[in-house]
């Protein structure tokens, strides 16, 4: 497009059914952020918006799990995602979330429009449903064999493994996720956004206008979808969680969360425009608005495909310019996983390595899945950070105000004449915010955070060749021709650092005792190529503080160690889990008496491997138990120990002696016996009662 006036960018709102992990933020908002950044700093007009996405499936699923009710979840995770999105400077002009007022009447207010102006199709059709859980079952709620690519755990409204998304009927073999049952079809009317009467557009908008500027990755699905062909996709859902369907005929129904969610993103920013007492409108309809969403690649579709199909439907709204969603990042070599704690959490990392955030920023940058997956290892981590911010950033910045204190007692040195190597070096600096810019507009952020580390670099080699600390016992008046030169390469890091690093550009300048300047265009960005000199002799720096500090190999060990368990109890839960045995009558669980006891004596039966000998108290007497667990306990540890007992199993004779009962057992992670053991407030006889 040409040169936008206004830019609106919006980061995929998170589901508030977890914390957020190192995935989301490599995919999405360290790279959100950086962008949004740097567009402000070159005086743009920007509004960044995010939120969390408080319907659907996934959020139901996490209350069921768990006991309590969705409201209930969703307000823990968005008070520990908002929280740590926060902490860790991801500077949003708003974070709203999809449960809030203004987004209902948003959501309600486009679904409405679209349904009086007749853009959906309303159809009675057969849908899955889970007899037993009696519900239907819709995205989550089922999973099934993609009918793409044969991936056998797809979801209902999406495959997580080839990002199609597709109808629940559309899956094969689909199972209940609530219940494991197979689904039968029941009849139900729904709403339908017609993605076929969209393909034609579509294919114009995104297969010939953006074939050169969308990222590979992001054309190359929608071409696939596209020449797949589209379909009709429900817009609603027979579910109790969520926006209420606004139309006739919508009791009981709500919005599909695919539906209610992008609009989030206008949601936030007229609670934005509210609160800042500003106008919304331009942000969303104004044709020299830049609109950018940044996704991960699992959002591709919705955000390439759907969304704008229903903003197109709407005709008051402007279309995304690009979309550049990233691939994902694995942790270890493994895929990062909510359920199975595969993961590095935000708001853990920020408790055990405070002050460290910049170090996290750097790395998943460093480290971005832009055109690829790639992987997180806290090996990397630490060495990055040891030899890139400790030892080029840090170690250049120190080194220039070490010596600007030591020499000149924190005062900026005039320079004397400049020589060809210095005129080099400053030219080379002016240079660096259009390179940087460069790779930044192109959404290429590795290589833009590695050539503000290049000047980090470059000042480094310059102080290394020309050895200011050996000229100063020489030449004077060279030594403050160096360390003028230096002392703008670290002003400029000052600046050009902050998309990236906002922490230590903030600690930086502070040292520096600067506030960047800005040129006639607003930008202090490119006042960095143009200004006469950044940092004026005579001006002084402030206290020379450490920007960065090693890493030590205790503290990756300790992280290395928490993947480790994460990795055990994976294993034991993955472990075959035994079928429930059929279903029994309740009469038939009173006939169990199970009583609490004690165990008084143990002895090993003699010649048999297995047995053991127990005395035990059950209150009612105390009986001999002879009981197989010889081979997993000494009897010295389990004198005393108070166990649950079957008090009222026939006697039966074992090796001649006779057994009145038997003691409850389970075995651990590790597959030995333990006991099923009654509280310690227990006492002997209580019965075991449900
Ligand atoms: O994948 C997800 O986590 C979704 N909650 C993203 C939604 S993005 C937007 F459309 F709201
Ligand atoms: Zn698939």
């Amino acid at each position: 497009m040409s040169t936008p006036k206004r830019y609106t960018i919006t980061a995929a709102l998170p589901y508030t059914n977890g914390p957020i992990h190192i995935g989301h933020l490599a995919g999405v908002y360290v790279p959100a952020d950086i962008y949004a950044r740097y567009q402000k700093m070159r005086g743009e007009d920007v509004l960044f918006v995010c939120g969390s996405d408080e319907h659907g499936v996934p959020i139901t699923l996490k209350a069921k799990k768990e006991g309590v009710s969705p409201q209930d979840v969703v307000d823990k995770y968005d008070g520990i995602i908002r929280k740590s999105f926060q902490d860790f400077g991801i500077e949003f002009d708003n974070y709203s979330r999809t449960s809030g007022k203004t987004h209902h009447e948003t959501a309600s207010a486009f679904f409405k429009k679209l349904y009086e102006e007749g853009k959906f199709i309303e159809e009675v059709t057969q849908q899955l449903y889970d007899e037993e859980a009696k519900q239907f079952l819709a995205d989550r709620f089922v999973v099934g064999t993609c009918p793409k690519c044969g991936f056998e755990e797809s979801y209902g409204d999406q495959c997580e493994k080839c990002g199609t998304s597709h109808n629940a009927t559309d899956l094969i073999n689909p199972k209940s996720a609530v219940t494991g049952n197979v689904p039968t079809l029941k009849e139900t009317r729904h709403w339908f956004l017609p993605l076929d009467q969209y393909e034609p557009w579509l294919k114009e908008w995104i297969l010939e206008e953006h074939k050169k500027d969308w990222k590979s990755n992001v054309y190359g699905q929608c071409k696939s979808w596209i020449d797949d062909g589209l379909r009709p996709r429900a817009v609603t859902r027979d579910l109790d969680w969520g926006i209420p369907v606004p139309v006739e005929g919508g009791d009981g129904k709500v919005l599909y969360v695919w539906f209610d969610a992008p609009i989030g993103y206008i949601s936030a920013s007229k609670e934005w425009a509210e609160r800042e007492n500003k106008d919304w409108e331009p942000y969303w309809k104004n044709d020299d608005t830049k609109l950018v969403h940044f996704i991960g690649k699992d959002n591709i579709v919705f955000h390439c495909i759907i969304f704008p199909s229903m903003l197109k439907a709407h005709g008051d709204y402007i279309l995304p310019d690009n979309v550049p969603a990233n691939e994902f990042l694995n942790l270890e070599g493994n895929k990062l996983s909510t359920s199975r704690n595969w993961a590095v959490w935000l708001h853990e990392y920020l408790e055990d390595f405070p002050g460290k955030e910049d170090v996290l920023r750097y790395v998943l940058t460093a480290n971005a899945p832009e055109t690829k997956d790639n992987d997180f290892t806290w090996k990397d981590f630490q060495q990055r950070n040891n030899s890139e911010l400790v030892g080029i950033f840090g170690n250049f910045i120190n080194r220039v105000a070490v010596l600007t204190h030591k020499y000149y007692d924190g005062e900026v040195p005039a320079s004397a004449e400049l020589r060809e190597i210095d005129k080099k070096t400053i030219e080379e600096l002016k240079a660096y915010p259009a390179v940087i810019a460069s790779s930044i507009e192109k959404y290429r952020f590795r290589e833009a955070q590695a050539e503000m580390m290049n000047l980090a670099r470059l000042g480094n080699k310059y102080l290394a060749d020309e050895e200011p600390w050996k000229t100063i016992k020489t030449d004077e008046e060279r030594t403050k021709t160096v360390m003028y030169v230096a002392l703008q390469i670290a002003a400029a890091l000052a600046t050009l650092s902050k998309p990236f690093l906002p922490f230590t550009a903030a600690k930086l300048s502070k040292m520096l005792n600067i506030t960047s300047g800005k040129d006639d265009n607003n930008s202090e960005w490119s006042a960095i190529a143009s200004a006469e000199a950044l940092l004026e002799p005579g001006h002084k720096i402030g206290k020379t503080e450490l920007l960065f500090s090693k890493v030590e190999d205790k503290e990756i060990q300790t992280q290395l160690d928490k993947l480790e368990a994460s990795k055990k109890v994976n294993a034991s839960a993955e472990e075959e889990v035994i079928p429930q045995k059929e279903l029994i009558e309740f009469d038939d669980f009173t006939k169990l008496d199970l009583r609490v006891g004690t165990i008084l004596e143990a002895k090993k039966m003699p010649k048999a491997k297995k047995l053991m000998v127990l005395t035990v108290d059950t209150g009612i007497d105390k009986r001999t138990i002879v009981s197989g667990i010889a081979e997993h306990f000494t009897a010295e540890e389990i004198v005393g120990k108070k166990v649950s007992v079957v008090a009222n199993l026939k006697p039966i004779k074992l090796r001649g002696t006779k057994s009145e009962g038997m003691i409850l057992m389970t075995e651990n992670a590790d597959g030995n016996l333990v006991f099923v053991n009654p509280d310690e407030e227990a006492v002997n006889s209580g019965k075991i009662i449900s």
